[in-house]
């Protein structure tokens, strides 16, 4: 035991920092042997929950009559608000959301009661007995109705710089228009789910399908009336968030344990995958209007927004979601002039909530369409149009006024211009269109620059615990954040092994669990592994300092001699031993072997009256050049060639991050191409089901699909180990898809006339884009 080892003699740790390991649970995904929630083997005497739902938009209930639902085969109970016993709200920011909804119903949908019964078969069946008595009331379903009757969930917001009335009535070109942007569903594959078991004395634990176990917990004591401590919410992974489980995840935790509470037995509350889809909010919709005062070279000079977007019946976080949609209606270009107005629209329909990107999209979609103009009025190419407007030197401040101190989106375009060959296709992509009458093919080349962090900035904080066991030296860790699918696990227990130099199968993360770690922010904004990575690692040095500081007591070394690595620690020049046995060694000395680490982001501040200050921490860049065919005679739209370039700093996980670069850019072009919310005129949502709303599926994916990551990214700002967050930002690369869409409409008039396309472009929209631009030929043609 006191000989050393021979310097080399065992191999270096596995997994550490930049590997690129697979998904920690990719086994467990496969085989069908991953817990999500509905998996968790059920305790005795469970019972199964369903909501009955408002069949109206807006409605006073005259009367409601439960007999029927009482009578169903099964039932065991039937709750309304009156059988809450704390806060009827699950609103996270303002209290407007009701968890049942009280003698109002504000959309079609809304969960009125809940059915609690002895399978879910007899539950869904029950819920739908009930007998309403609706006084209709006038509903507002559209964002122009809203507009029109001054419908907002919370007050109008203004940022300007500058004078863009002055500036663009002073420049050589003006171009004005309007720009509508589709909603989007998030269709994680496991659907909103929760399972309430009361504990003893009152308490209440709930596993959860959520991207926020610590708001899950806060809601679920109000909605009990309970002290927060005595809730718990566990959730080991979703089977998808994308924004969705950021706060609605709530709604069945708190329904669960409020049937769970009546009762006295377990609960468990599951949509049904067409309720989930009537029940949650989406992406907002958007409509925009823009002014733009530009130069001969496509520079804008001044340009002035006007955004409004469909928020529905409550606030949920549609004002931090439209907030960065206005602080992303910069892009990567800098507006000298600016002036954005942003509406909050209330209407009768589902709560619209984050989605990847959370607003930021919807506001990049806008500049681009601006900037596409630009060029298409010109007739430059767009990709001059958008390097000209580039942020660089001297021009480098947002319109919230932070300074962008680490632009590398025109080096990403450099590099991707050649290596996808762009010139050169876009050439031949117009001689092709010359002699192909039917099919049109387009071309097209868009940045990104996302900003990270979270707007708020008091969220950009996280805690980890971590664990090691003297048995063995394995390490148990535990933070805030929670697992949907983007690896989150995977990289923070790598920064871990890493930073004691062991195999990264010695590190277990174990559950996202509200008892082991308080006040954890939501898992979003991207800043999932920038924030518990840091936590973690705070914490493994922690460890690693107490374990140096016992090895160099014990062994008469100066501590910093001492090295973690390849599973073993050198003790100066003295001696050698597996992490393992000086784990041991410390445990019989009385060292304490477990270590809390805490994080917070440094130098933002923002306020959010003004919306100026420093938001963001850093941003994240990418670009993408994506070509597509269309056929003009039936709209049907075909993504060629997708060829990626995206900045994730020096990455803790490259295989991780590049799934995270090729699931965000077809979720993007989903977004952007096939998927379609559609509103009757009664506000019930039809496309509630996978047969009428289409998600990408694998053959959308291009054949040809070029992905990288940037090879000289790096963080400029000290993240952990360089890297950069990158759960949204990729979804923003598949904008080049929209724009290549309407490159090949383009061709049908030689590029003389700007498409009128708006987003999403279905095939339906590609051929009523298609119909207007042969109109406006043929009006033309025959005027002159
Ligand atoms: N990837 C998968 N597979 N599943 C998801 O639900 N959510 C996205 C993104 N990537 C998501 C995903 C969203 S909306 C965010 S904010 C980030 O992951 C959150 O995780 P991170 O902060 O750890 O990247
Ligand atoms: N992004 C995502 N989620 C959020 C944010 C944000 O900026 N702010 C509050 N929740
Ligand atoms: Mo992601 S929209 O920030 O959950």
């Amino acid at each position: 035991m006191n000989e050393p080892l021979p310097v080399g003699a065992e191999l270096p740790a596995h997994g550490g920092v930049g590997v690129a390991l697979r998904h920690e649970s990719a086994y467990l995904h496969v085989a069908g042997e991953a817990v999500y929630i509905d998996d968790i083997l059920e305790a005795r005497g469970t019972l199964h929950a369903a909501f009955g739902l408002s069949q109206r938009a807006h409605a006073r209930i005259r009367t409601l009559n439960l007999a029927p639902v009482w009578a169903a085969p099964g039932v065991v109970a039937v709750l309304t608000a009156a059988d809450i016993p704390g806060e009827n709200n699950v609103g996270p920011i303002l209290h407007d959301d009701p968890i049942l909804a009280d003698g109002e119903v504000q959309y079609l949908g809304q969960p009125i009661f809940v059915v609690v019964a002895d399978t879910v078969d007899h539950a869904r069946r029950a819920a739908r007995l009930a007998q309403v008595d609706y006084e209709d009331l006038p509903a507002i379903l559209t964002i122009e109705e809203a507009l029109a009757h001054g419908s907002f969930v919370i007050p109008t917001v203004r940022l300007e710089r500058g004078d863009a009335k002055s500036a663009i009535a002073g420049a050589p070109h003006r171009l004005k228009g309007s720009l509508r942007i589709g909603g989007q569903e998030q269709f994680y594959l496991e659907g909103q789910i929760a399972y309430a078991i009361p504990r003893e004395d009152g308490d209440m634990l709930v596993y959860n399908s959520t991207q926020h176990p610590g708001e899950g917990q806060m809601q679920v004591a109000h909605a009990l009336g309970i002290d927060a401590h005595r809730v718990t919410i566990e959730c080991r992974r979703m089977g998808g968030g994308f924004g969705g489980k950021e706060t609605q995840g709530g709604l069945p935790a708190c329904a669960a344990a409020i049937a769970s509470r009546h009762i006295g037995r377990p609960v468990k509350l599951r949509y049904d995958r067409d309720d989930d889809i009537l029940i949650t909010g989406k992406r907002h919709n958007y409509l925009v209007e823009y002014e733009v005062g530009y130069d001969a070279a496509g520079r804008i000079l001044g340009v002035e927004f006007m955004f409004a977007s469909q928020c529905g019946f409550s606030a949920d976080l549609s004002g931090p979601v439209n907030d960065r949609t206005v602080m992303h209606a910069d892009n990567a270009y800098f507006l000298p002039h600016v002036l954005i107005v942003s509406h909050r629209c209330k209407t009768h329909t589902q709560s619209n909530t984050a989605f990847r990107g959370f607003g930021g999209p919807q506001g990049m979609v806008a500049i681009e369409h601006v900037v596409d103009e630009i060029a298409r009025h010109l007739d430059l190419d767009p990709v001059a149009v958008r390097r000209a407007n580039f942020y660089a030197s001297g021009r480098d401040l947002t319109p919230y006024d932070m300074q962008v101190e680490d632009f590398v989106a025109d080096r990403l375009f450099d590099e991707l211009e050649k290596s996808s060959d762009y010139a050169a296709r876009r050439a031949a992509i117009r001689k092709w269109n010359a002699t192909s009458p039917v099919v049109k093919r387009g071309i097209a080349m868009t940045p990104v620059k996302f900003g990270i962090s979270f707007t708020a900035t008091f969220y950009n904080q996280a805690s980890a615990l971590l664990h090691v066991y003297y048995a063995d030296g394995s390490v148990l860790l535990n933070h805030g954040g929670t697992e949907m699918g983007q690896g989150l696990f995977t990289k923070v227990a790598q920064v871990v092994a890493h930073e004691l130099g062991i195999d990264v199968d010695r590190v277990r993360v174990s559950a996202s669990d509200t008892a082991r770690i308080p006040n954890a922010s939501a898992t979003a904004a991207s800043s999932g592994s920038d924030l518990n990575g840091k936590a973690a690692q705070a914490a493994a040095r922690e460890i690693k300092a107490r374990l140096a500081a016992f090895a160099a007591e014990r062994f008469g070394v100066a501590p910093d001699s001492i090295r973690f690595a390849a599973n073993s620690v050198a003790i100066g020049d003295v001696k050698r031993m597996p992490f393992a046995e000086l784990v041991k060694l410390a445990y019989y000395a009385r060292v304490q072997l477990w270590a809390s680490g805490f994080y917070k982001t440094p130098k933002i501040h923002y306020d959010p009256k003004t919306l100026r200050g420093r938001p963001f921490y850093y941003f994240a860049y990418g670009a993408s050049v994506s070509e597509v065919a269309i056929d003009t005679l039936t709209g049907e739209l075909k993504l060629l060639r997708a060829d990626l370039l995206h900045d994730v700093g020096r990455s803790l996980n490259p295989a991780i991050d590049l799934g995270q670069v090729e699931g965000g850019f077809v979720q993007g072009a989903g977004w952007l191409t096939s998927e379609e919310l559609w509103w009757n005129a009664q506000g019930k949502l039809m496309t509630h089901a996978p047969s009428t709303y289409k998600i990408p599926v694998a053959s959308d994916v291009p054949a040809d699909f070029r992905v990288r990551l940037w090879s000289r990214g790096e963080n400029v700002e000290d993240s952990i180990h360089r890297s950069k967050a990158v759960g949204e930002p990729p979804l923003m690369l598949a904008i080049s898809v929209l724009h290549a869409i309407k490159d090949a409409v383009a061709a049908l008039g030689d590029y003389r006339l700007s498409p009128r396309l708006d987003a999403p472009a279905t095939p339906e929209e590609v051929l009523r884009s298609v119909d207007e631009l042969r109109a406006r030929l043929t009006h033309r043609s025959s005027a002159g």
